[in-house]
């Protein structure tokens, strides 16, 4: 049986004072217990150590947003997969389709990224999904299946505990506008399908599929309810405590 999964994306919000404030506001309404979902925080770069330091004693995992896939190096401005681990995270995020469109990052580069993940320990959460003109031009699942087989292309053994993925259609992510059950859990089966021919369908089955795209504390429990989907990444409704909260406690147990 899979633990449900909730991931809280900060994107380029807030200070690390910022960051004290929502901890100070939301950790006191999350699970602390094993009962629930898994929960993990993706802040900035620059509030991973506070956030982490903060997270230790709980049972709340660090995630971070990116990461470069070299170790070390002459990247100005990046990040690598071992200075992520050195301040404690466990989870990051490769494939953001605001990484794929604001910075021209294509597959082959978050293949890398989420090898590189891998090898210096952490987990990828791959995100996939499309666009608005390519679910109108009926290309959905062409979309989400090279998406999906182009990720983990460089895994060396994706399994249930080594790689997460989050469906995320473009078009959902900060509209307001959220992915109908229906809609959420047919692309859900296409990318476990993705997955099973890569990795096979055992592997497949125990890997977490995320949805993400504008889930708000109202429109979680149809989504998180739908059939095929293993918890949320949330953006926008994760920087305001209660909302995040309210989209923990909806996860069915
Ligand atoms: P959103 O973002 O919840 O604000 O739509 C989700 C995401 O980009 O991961």
């Amino acid at each position: 049986m899979k633990r449900p999964f909730v991931v809280a994306n900060w994107k380029m919000n807030g200070t690390e004072e910022q960051a004290r404030a929502l901890l100070d506001a939301l950790l006191p309404l999350l699970p602390g217990g094993s009962e629930g979902p898994e929960i993990a925080l993706a802040p900035p770069f620059t509030s991973l150590r506070t956030v982490g330091e903060r997270l230790r004693p709980t049972r709340i995992a660090l995630a971070a947003q990116n990461l470069h896939p070299a170790t070390h190096g002459a990247f100005t401005g990046e990040i690598s997969g071992p200075m992520l681990v050195a301040v404690g995270a466990r989870y990051v995020i490769v494939g953001h389709s605001e990484r794929r469109r604001l910075f021209g990052e294509g597959d082959e580069l978050v293949a890398r990224k989420a090898a590189a993940a891998a090898a210096a320990g952490l987990v990828p959460i791959l995100c996939v999904g499309e666009e608005e003109s390519e679910r109108i031009g009926g290309r959905t699942l062409e979309v989400i299946a090279r998406q999906v087989s182009a990720g983990i292309g460089r895994l060396p053994a994706p399994g249930g505990g080594s790689l997460v993925v989050a469906y995320e259609p473009v078009w959902a992510i900060g509209t307001g506008r959220t992915a109908t059950p229906a809609q959420v859990s047919e692309a859900h089966e296409w990318v476990r399908e993705a997955l099973s021919r890569s990795a096979g369908a055992a592997t497949a089955s125990e890997i977490r599929i995320l949805y993400g795209g504008s889930v708000t504390a109202e429109s979680a429990p149809s989504v998180l309810g739908a059939p095929g989907v293993d918890g949320a990444l949330v953006g926008g409704a994760s920087l305001v405590a209660e909302s995040f909260a309210r989209i923990v406690s909806s996860v069915p147990a």
